[in-house]
């Protein structure tokens, strides 16, 4: 896990959490530092979500993340599931940001579309259809590259420290855009501009999402102030490394994609 130059994508994505085993956790790193003044680092370097704050994430049963692309389909990221078809062991837990709450919404999947060019072309993400929809407020995906720039906001249930533990509460960071010319100089061949989009404070380090963040959105306020997803937390050399910053899909590049299977799913 600390290098993953040189291996193809499918191979370098951090495994989803159910897939994590107890020796690849004792292979990780020490904590990253989080920025100073956050007493309660998380994400990494980020701080508790409110609830109601992003009512369109969700959590899902394999241990990654998602968000309401409708109000009956999951946008998440490819290497979080395991193909295309017919599928009802994923439970969705959503509207809530503490995953014990009483009030959480509780749907189980139907099907799941995964990107066809996943894992050989790098589109990490993939569709899940709910069994029925949820009354929550649902996250457009940026449909131009117009917002691919400035400061992100980031957030998910994952570890806040490489190898630390699965949280119980939303937590949620802003990391800045990184160019692409930044971002192929840090990770080399297996970083593509097109589909990739990166973030985070390259001479620091600090403030990156991190294992069990993964399918999550990375927004961003639009012309009108609404959010907008621009990213999927796809992965990163660790987690909040300086020189390393956390890629994610370019959800604009796929937009199209996106939505014509969003509308075909079954
Ligand atoms: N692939 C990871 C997951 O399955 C997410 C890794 C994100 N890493 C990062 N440094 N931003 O949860």
């Amino acid at each position: 896990m600390a290098s993953i130059k040189g291996r193809p994508l499918h191979r370098r994505l951090a495994l989803p959490l159910a897939a994590v085993t107890v020796a690849a956790i004792g292979a990780l790193t020490a904590p990253a530092a989080a920025h100073a003044g956050d007493v309660n680092p998380t994400v990494v370097g980020g701080t508790r979500a409110a609830q109601g704050e992003f009512p369109w994430i969700v959590r899902l049963s394999m241990g990654c993340d998602g968000a309401l692309y409708t109000k009956q389909v999951v946008l998440t990221a490819a290497h979080c599931v395991n193909g295309t078809g017919s599928n009802s062991s994923i439970t969705v837990t959503a509207g809530v940001v503490d995953l014990q709450s009483s009030s959480a919404t509780k749907v189980r999947s139907t099907y799941v579309y995964r990107a066809p060019g996943y894992p050989n072309n790098n589109d990490d993400w993939a569709l899940i259809k709910l069994a029925s929809p949820v009354n929550l407020p649902t996250l457009p995906a940026a449909t131009t590259s117009a917002y691919n720039k400035g400061t992100f906001t980031i957030m998910g249930w994952g570890a806040t420290y490489e190898g630390g533990p699965q949280q119980r509460y939303l937590q949620k960071a802003q990391a800045p855009f990184v160019t692409d010319a930044t971002c192929g100089s840090a990770y080399g061949a297996d970083f593509e501009g097109p589909k990739m989009l990166c973030a985070g404070y390259m001479s620091t380090g600090g403030v990156d999402t991190c294992q069990g963040d993964s399918g999550g959105p990375m927004v961003q306020r639009d012309g009108a102030g609404n959010w907008i997803q621009v990213g999927i937390v796809s992965w990163g050399n660790g987690c909040a490394r300086p020189g390393y910053p956390g890629v994610y899909t370019e959800v604009s590049t796929f937009a199209s994609a996106i939505s014509s299977a969003a509308s075909q799913l079954p």
